[in-house]
């Protein structure tokens, strides 16, 4: 029996966070054992956004791959590949577009929410518009059938599948509906601040950094504001620190800092060079493997080199199939 494909792809935006770890790494890594992986870096989605300042998109892939590699998404498993590589994703696009209605793009809702929001960048171009049909052509030119991703990603899956239905009907049971896969519970990492981690808030911890960084981040994290004083018992439930130790451990240990703190036994400070201790230990294997292939010139586009005649063969025979349902073939 074939494996089912799995497939997802990330925007390049630098180097990847503890929340990327716990929220999409360990999860790509596991389902690279059960399913024929495709992974992919979106360079062209960070294009569409991204066009006024486009410099960093070449480094911010490369950082990526070894990130990937280096966290256990394994190039000889999974197929690791750059987007622009397969320029048949946009003749993809094309073609999807022909059968997509505008106003199906037009009600998206990260669209409508992005152009509001978003003042800094200029998301008047057709480019941008146009994100969740490139985002369809991914899914569908290597026959996704199952895609990982965020609960913010599910419109765009759920007008992948819509596109895929009409262009089934138009030409023929061609593309499968791929199926989402929402990553499991608990996943959502909090920052040096408590909100939710993420690179724009500016209180991420990053996994590729330094043992001194994470050091400096930890010690100035966020704990229960209630508790003032060391006397003061404190809440470990909205503790970011708690809610990090408990990711990276086994229980044991946060089960006896829970009850510390609650009767005001321990203090924060304690806590914080206890977590500076055990993060730095908990990501010492990945930073060393980081560091390794950080050292290799050339290592992250070796594997986006290989990934890119990997996934060739897939991408020419649905290709094949789409221009021969379409007439735009040489010969019928
Ligand atoms: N839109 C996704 C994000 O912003 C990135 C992405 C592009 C993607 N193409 C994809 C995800 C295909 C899954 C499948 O994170």
């Amino acid at each position: 029996m074939t494996k089912k494909r799995v497939l997802t792809g990330y925007r390049p935006t630098g180097r990847l966070t503890l929340g990327h770890w716990f929220g999409n790494l360990m999860n790509m890594r596991e389902l690279q054992e059960q399913f024929e992986a495709y992974y992919f870096v979106a360079d062209w989605h960070a294009l569409t956004s991204d066009w006024q300042d486009t410099h960093a998109i070449r480094q911010y892939t490369e950082e990526m791959v070894l990130d990937w590699v280096a966290a256990g998404i394994d190039p000889a498993k999974s197929t690791i590949y750059r987007q622009s590589d397969v320029p048949e994703v946009a003749e993809l696009t094309m073609y999807l577009s022909m059968v997509t209605p505008m106003p199906w793009l037009e009600r998206v809702p990260s669209y409508k929410e992005q152009r509001e929001q978003i003042s800094e960048k200029d998301l008047g171009n057709v480019g941008f518009f146009l994100y969740p049909l490139l985002q369809a052509a991914d899914i569908t030119i290597v026959r996704g059938d199952v895609v990982p991703v965020g609960e913010d990603q599910l419109p765009h899956l759920e007008l992948t599948r819509e596109i895929v239905r009409r262009f089934n009907n138009q030409y023929g049971e061609l593309l499968p509906e791929p199926a989402s896969l929402i990553a499991r519970e608990g996943a959502r990492v909090p920052g040096t601040d408590g909100r939710k981690m993420s690179k724009s808030y500016g209180n991420a911890i990053y996994l590729s950094e330094s043992e001194d960084e994470t050091a400096a981040k930890v010690m100035g994290m966020v704990t229960d504001p209630a508790r003032k004083l060391k006397t003061d018992p404190g809440n470990p439930d909205i503790c970011p620190l708690q809610q990090i130790h408990k990711l990276i451990g086994d229980g044991s240990e946060t089960a006896e800092w829970d009850r510390c703190c609650r009767v005001a036994e321990c203090g924060c400070v304690a806590h914080k060079r206890k977590l500076v201790e055990d993060l730095n230990a908990y990501l010492r294997d990945f930073r060393a493997r980081r560091a390794e292939l950080a050292g290799e010139p050339g290592y992250a586009w070796e594997v986006l080199a290989d990934g890119a005649a990997k996934v060739r063969p897939a991408v020419e025979e649905l290709m094949a199939d789409v221009r021969r349902a379409m007439h735009v073939d040489a010969e019928g």
